[in-house]
């Protein structure tokens, strides 16, 4: 990939309507799902985002027909449980850690073995918290020393077992790991989430008829259940808008003055709505309009205009349920008037970049009180934005990029950004979007 840089111009506002693409988390799930099913599953809105075509090709790898994307348009041919190939090199996952441990799953209950690698950002991502519980099944996967990517998936003599296991931190990852190599399990396979997260494998293996047993266990704590040796059943999948990347839009439409911008047909499952919880409790002005149920998933229009938003203390709760939307609601409370603190959030440590320390870094460049602590961030906002100091470097993280490109509707020079190219692992669209809303991005190539 070539050096992209972005250099947006300062100002603007947002309005009309705008369709952002399909969610990220649905769309990997639909290409694995699919792929063990039995019969053809269709599926509309899929993200052709370098993510979501990574676990697209590594099924192709073993040995899955698949169709297209052709304008989001999937037609995958399912060889059920049993049907997978070995594949003859390393199965890439590119930049994905939401690929790369679902996938582990998967592979973990298969006769064959296989080799999962990544880019150098996934290579420094922890694999162990999804190795641990699957060896605890029987798996057997080598990661590197330090229990990063590669993974090496050994071959099951027998059949996985399965587990009752207690998740030490809240990730869907991790849960729908375990879940996907339950399938794979002889008998049940249980999971106790200690808070809720995005709930996408549940509802999909739902969808494809596959039993899943959930119970509530107090107001953060749920289990779930499934038994292996089952069939999934060929389905139609309507990937709704993803909610992840409508953020940058809601956060730029709520402190640009002047806007009012509809997000169109975007997934509103309340395990993933944790960002609109947190810009309304800091004084955004967000509507949800025509809300329907789409294909098992909750899809709303997201109405937002301009308002003057104020610090909070982002209640803790809220964290899982707004763990993508951090780098882009850091940007928010950078105008917010008053102090805005985020406790509780060590996870956003290793994703693709480690998002305190680089959005700290890239609000830094504008002046901004950002002071980064163990796990969070305390924000001291409402001063304007100074003229930017040096360029911001998105190391290689997509929703970086995109949440320094926001800041932009409120600084008073250009802002630039440098090591871009990863905005097309969830957001090909980006910058035509934003550009058509009322922003000045330019794209420049090194
Ligand atoms: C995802 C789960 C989250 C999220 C990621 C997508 C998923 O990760 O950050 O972008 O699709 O299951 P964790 O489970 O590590 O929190």
């Amino acid at each position: 990939m070539s050096q992209v840089r972005f250099i947006v111009q300062p100002g603007g506002n947002l309005r009309g309507r705008i369709r952002v693409p399909g969610d990220k988390s649905i769309s990997h799930r639909s290409i694995m799902l699919g792929a063990i099913a039995e019969g053809t599953t269709e599926v509309e809105g899929f993200l052709e985002g370098a993510d979501s075509l990574a676990t697209l090709q590594a099924f192709r790898d073993m040995g899955v027909h698949i169709e297209g994307p052709d304008n989001g348009h999937v037609v995958i041919h399912g060889v059920g449980l049993r049907g997978l190939k070995a594949p003859d090199k390393p199965l890439d996952m590119g930049n994905s850690g939401t690929a790369m441990r679902l996938m582990a799953g998967i592979l973990a209950g298969q006769a064959f073995e296989a080799t999962l690698i990544g880019d150098a950002s996934l290579s420094r991502r922890p694999m162990k918290r999804v190795t641990d519980p699957l060896g605890l099944m029987g798996a057997h996967i080598d990661t590197a020393p330090g229990g990063t990517p590669p993974l090496h998936v050994h071959p099951v003599g027998d059949r996985l077992k399965g587990i009752d296991y207690t998740l030490p931190m809240a990730s869907a990852q991790v849960k729908s790991a375990i879940l996907l190599a339950g399938l794979y399990a002889e008998g049940r396979t249980c999971v106790t989430e200690p808070a809720p997260t995005r709930d996408h494998t549940e509802r999909m293996l739902r969808g494809f008829g596959y039993p899943v047993h959930t119970e509530k266990l107090d107001s953060q704590r749920t289990r779930i259940c499934l038994s292996g040796g089952g069939t999934l059943r060929a389905t139609h999948i309507d990937v709704p808008s993803d909610i992840s990347s409508a953020a940058f839009f809601m956060v730029g439409a709520a402190i640009a003055p002047d806007s009012d911008l509809l997000i169109e047909h975007v997934g509103v499952n309340p395990t993933r709505t944790g960002v609109i919880d947190i810009l309304r409790l800091m004084g955004a002005d967000i509507t949800l309009e025509n809300e329907r149920e789409v294909g098992g998933e909750p899809v709303a229009d997201i109405r937002v205009r301009s308002s003057r938003l104020h610090g909070i203390d982002i209640p803790p709760e809220l964290v899982p349920l707004a763990i993508d939307e951090f780098p882009v609601l850091f940007v928010a409370a950078a105008v917010a008037e008053g102090t805005t603190v985020l406790r509780g959030a060590e996870e956003l440590r290793v994703k693709e970049s480690d998002r305190i320390q680089v959005m700290a870094d890239a609000l830094h460049t504008l002046g901004v009180d950002a002071e980064p602590t163990p796990d969070g961030m305390i924000i001291r906002g409402g001063r304007p934005f100074q003229p930017q100091q040096g360029v911001i470097d998105s190391h290689h993280d997509h929703r970086i990029s995109m949440a320094s490109a926001i800041t932009a509707l409120r600084a008073p020079s250009p802002v630039v950004i440098d090591d871009c190219a990863n905005v097309a692992t969830s957001f090909p669209t980006f910058v035509e979007l934003a550009n058509g809303a009322g922003m000045q991005i330019e794209v420049a190539h090194a």
